[in-house]
């Protein structure tokens, strides 16, 4: 196991009706800005359990984050937080009304031009507002992680940055807020969790057999619920399930010691850029095929994901090494397509013409050494993206 260092600040508050606990959770004397996106909280009652928590405390709000949030929008939103002298924020929706957040939060306190921000992916952040959130849809993580990824369309450019400081203060994991996701949003918050997890878990060995037990049954887990809470769409336990999955699959526990891919997520990062798909869209599109161009680094692990995630094992499979290796990844593709999600670029209109274009914003971005050995090259990049037509 390699070194590391770990400390998770950030408080939940999970279950049913906590969304009233952030009235005890925010600072009486705060001067609090309300962070959210294009109004799915005024229509699930979000809205109007926040205003019964705070009352009268809350100072401004900002509306309109967008999906894959948008530079130009949370620069204004920072703006508005100087000009009203805010010192709390509190974010309520999903990943990107959190991320975006982090990014007010940030350039709220940040001297200089913002974008800088993210060119040095976080590390020039010295001061950052306090904030909370309140989680709707389970999928990124960013309720419990100080990472983010801001949008950029006008140069067409999706990065990630992270800091300490960009930790919630506490996040509110209220299954009931999930009930009114739409399909599409819900199998998004299958599909994205599994490929965290799968990004910290599926490299190579190095002794860390907790991180990978625990890797194991968070996947296990999102594989036997995903499926019954697409189906039982008002069932709460599925939900409170799958929300605390999302959060423990990105919130640095099992990434503890371990190497790390997430070759897949920076693929997918720049298909969004370019094209609009929703990120896990992404994902179920480029890691099938980024497993199977780099099965033979990835052998070792792929074999133990066969045998201790879909029970594919030497005793109750023939054939070789490989043929139990290509059964786990078809097993990986087809639960992807039974939650609702395609697994190849043609399934979005998306052809040869696609992959030039993503290399060369890979290129643009200095994503030339992408993965776990930083062998992921261009040449690697083009043939995952090959494989996934
Ligand atoms: O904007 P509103 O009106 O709130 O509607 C949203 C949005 O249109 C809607 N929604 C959210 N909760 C709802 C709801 N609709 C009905 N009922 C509810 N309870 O869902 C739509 C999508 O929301 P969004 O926040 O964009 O989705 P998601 O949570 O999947 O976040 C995706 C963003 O997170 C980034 C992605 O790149 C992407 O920009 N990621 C962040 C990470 C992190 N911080 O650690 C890691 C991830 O890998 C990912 O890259
Ligand atoms: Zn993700």
């Amino acid at each position: 196991m390699k070194n590391f260092s770990y400390q998770n600040p950030t408080r939940i508050l999970f279950g049913d009706g906590q969304i009233a606990a952030i009235a005890t959770a925010i600072p009486t004397e705060a001067r609090i800005m309300l962070v959210y996106g294009g109004g799915s909280i005024k229509n699930n009652g979000v809205y109007d359990q926040i205003i019964a928590a705070l009352g009268d405390r809350i100072v401004s709000e900002f509306s309109g984050v967008e999906a894959n949030p948008e530079y130009t929008t949370l620069c204004k939103a920072a703006d508005q937080a100087k000009q009203d002298n805010i010192d709390f924020l509190l974010a309520a929706g999903g990943g990107s009304v959190i991320d975006g957040t982090k990014f007010i939060a940030a350039a709220a306190c940040f001297e200089g031009d913002r974008w800088d921000i993210l060119l040095k992916g976080g590390r020039n952040i010295e001061q950052a507002l306090p904030f909370g959130s309140i989680l709707t849809l389970p999928a990124t993580g960013s309720e419990m992680n100080s990472g983010s990824v801001v949008n950029r369309s006008e140069i067409k450019a999706k990065m990630p940055f992270g800091n300490p400081l960009c930790y919630p203060q506490f996040s509110v994991l209220d299954p009931t807020t999930t009930l009114t996701l739409p399909t599409r949003q819900l199998t998004n918050g299958i599909v994205d969790p599994f490929v965290h997890v799968i990004e910290q878990y599926l490299t190579y060995p190095v002794g860390a057999d907790l991180q990978d037990r625990l890797a194991e049954g968070i996947l296990q887990s999102i594989i036997a619920t995903g499926p019954k809470a697409l189906a039982q769409p008002d069932n709460y336990e599925l939900r409170a399930n799958i929300m605390w999955c999302a959060t423990m699959a990105l919130n640095g526990l099992i990434g503890n010691g371990v190497p790390q891919d997430w070759s897949t997520h920076m693929i997918g990062h720049e298909l969004t850029a370019l094209y609009g798909l929703d990120h896990a869209q992404t994902l179920a599109v480029v890691l099938p095929a980024n497993l199977r161009v780099r099965k033979q680094a990835k052998h070792e692990k792929l074999l133990q994901y066969a045998e201790r995630v879909w029970n594919i094992t030497a005793a109750n499979h023939e054939g070789t090494d490989d043929d139990r290796i290509e059964a786990a990844i078809v097993k990986t593709e087809q639960f992807f397509i039974d939650v609702g999600a395609p697994t190849r670029l043609q399934n979005y209109n998306l052809g040869d013409e696609a992959i030039a274009a993503v290399i060369n914003q890979l290129e643009r971005h200095k994503m030339v050494a992408l993965g776990e050995s930083r062998d992921v090259t261009l040449a690697v990049s083009r043939e995952i993206l090959t494989a996934a037509l």
